[in-house]
């Protein structure tokens, strides 16, 4: 282990635990190093990171890792065009990312594989300290949450859950009207992921499994075997930085309850008819999902889980305070005493004005940068969170909070919706801890 890694890892160890540590590194950064960045899955949400750092001057592509000869194929092409020769890649078997994390000259890994091995890979980066960045939901069950949070704990190495969401400019615009009070006491919230996937859970046609392509390969198989807000963390990461979620608050406990599951069958027969084999597949997977958090400071949050059924995109945000409330479905804001009585306002003036600090200094780079420009910020936190070497700004306690309302959603629906505590993953430091996320224009 080098000695810039040990203290590294000495100064995340002690951000875990509460403290605030500065160096003079820390402070000003190390402009002029690179982030050394691995990849481990390279379907389409890994070849985008990938393409986002190789739009980048500081960041390195030291490896790639994906077990689909197609996906490696791509990436090379993307690799020779940006003007790289021969970096490593592990391919051969799905442990073969372990070999890879053995390189030993790697900063950081994106994850960018199917759910299942967010959290085991995670661990493993971690374990060898190396910064882990994780594509959403970072866990899949309350032991996977826990062990995200424990082997951070023990490593000391970060552990960033890649929520772009938090960094969509609507969102950090209103996160920056909470954060000034415009909105008053914050009492209740909406979210969740409302997105048809028909033809991400079936593709080619009504396909899924082995032989099907991209998502429809591995995450189908979700809607048969589970039933509970499999996707939770879109919705519920920027809510939970706009309520300070583990920085002086945190998620208590939930009850959920599932619509019944007749979504994908539809689908199925309405496009290939009743006597194609997969209209006989049993979904599990309720198609609306509604599960109710209530927080330690008596917030409540309602999160909704929607795929199933033909709707367009919404996350369906919803922040209420004392003073008034945005909604995102309708693009609107009232405030009292401020909006004409009774009346919504056109939001785009507010958050005009109130637009964030960090969209303001990099809205040129940003924009092109994937779903509007938000993937750019996540993974320029993650990369200057490396090149500066400290904690990530969404981090191991986020991940593990945010990803259990999948595995405890499930218990609850599973129970007739009865209530589900949430595990305290900060051991009881949101009492003291204090908000990072975007607090600056840097990252
Ligand atoms: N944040 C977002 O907006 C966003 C958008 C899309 C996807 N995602 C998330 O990103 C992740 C990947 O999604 P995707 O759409 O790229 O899926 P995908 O199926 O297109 O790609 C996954 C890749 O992982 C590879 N893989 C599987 N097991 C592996 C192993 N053991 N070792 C190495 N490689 C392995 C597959 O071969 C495949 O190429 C998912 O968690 C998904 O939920 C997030």
């Amino acid at each position: 282990m080098d000695h810039n890694r040990r203290n590294m890892i000495k100064s995340s160890a002690a951000i875990a635990a509460g403290a605030t540590i500065f160096s003079p590194n820390m402070l000003f950064g190390n402009d002029d190093r690179k982030a050394r960045i691995a990849f481990i899955g390279l379907g389409g949400r890994g070849r985008w990171h990938l393409r986002l750092c190789l739009e980048r001057d500081d960041v390195e592509v030291k490896a790639i890792c994906d077990i689909d000869p197609e996906a490696i194929e791509l990436t090379n092409q993307m690799l020779k065009k940006a003007g790289y020769k021969n970096v490593p890649v592990y391919s051969e078997h799905e442990e073969i990312y372990q070999k890879m994390l053995e390189q030993g000259d790697i900063d950081g890994v994106i994850i960018a594989t199917p759910w299942v091995w967010h959290t085991k890979m995670a661990c493993a980066a971690m374990r060898a300290g190396i910064y882990a960045g994780i594509e959403v939901s970072a866990a899949n069950t309350l032991e996977e949450c826990w062990d995200l949070v424990n082997t951070y704990e023990e490593t000391g190495t970060p552990c960033m859950i890649l929520e772009n969401v938090n960094y969509r400019r609507d969102i950090m615009a209103i996160l920056n009207m909470v954060r000034q009070g415009i909105f008053g006491e914050l009492i209740h919230m909406e979210c969740g992921y409302q997105h048809n996937l028909w033809n991400v859970k079936f593709n080619p046609g009504v396909e899924f499994g082995p032989g099907s392509k991209g998502e429809a390969r591995w995450r189908t198989q979700h809607s048969i075997s589970r039933n509970g807000d499999v996707y939770p963390t879109h919705g519920l990461g920027p809510v939970s930085s706009m309520l300070d979620v583990n920085f002086g608050n945190r998620l208590m406990y939930l009850t959920s309850t599932a619509s019944k599951a007749r979504g994908l069958h539809h689908y199925i027969v309405k496009t290939a008819g009743e006597d194609h084999p997969n209209a006989d597949v049993d979904f599990k997977l309720g198609d609306v999902i509604t599960t109710v958090i209530k927080t330690a400071n008596d917030e409540t949050i309602t999160v909704q889980h929607d795929t199933n059924l033909p709707r367009p995109y919404s996350l369906g945000f919803r922040v209420q305070g004392t003073e008034g409330l945005w909604m995102d479905v309708n693009s609107s804001i009232y405030l009292d005493g401020k909006s004409p009585e009774h009346q919504w306002e056109a939001a785009a003036p507010y958050l005009e004005k109130y637009d964030h600090p960090l969209w303001k200094r990099y809205e040129e780079k940003a924009v092109g940068g994937g779903h509007g420009g938000m993937d750019f910020f996540v993974d320029h936190a993650f990369v200057e969170s490396i090149k500066r070497k400290v904690n990530t700004p969404l981090d191991a306690y986020d991940a593990a909070a945010w990803s259990s309302i999948a595995p405890l959603s499930e218990v609850s629906i599973a129970h007739g919706s009865e209530p589900v505590d949430i595990p305290d993953f900060t051991r009881g430091m949101w009492m003291k801890r204090k908000p990072k996320f975007a607090l600056g224009d840097e990252y």
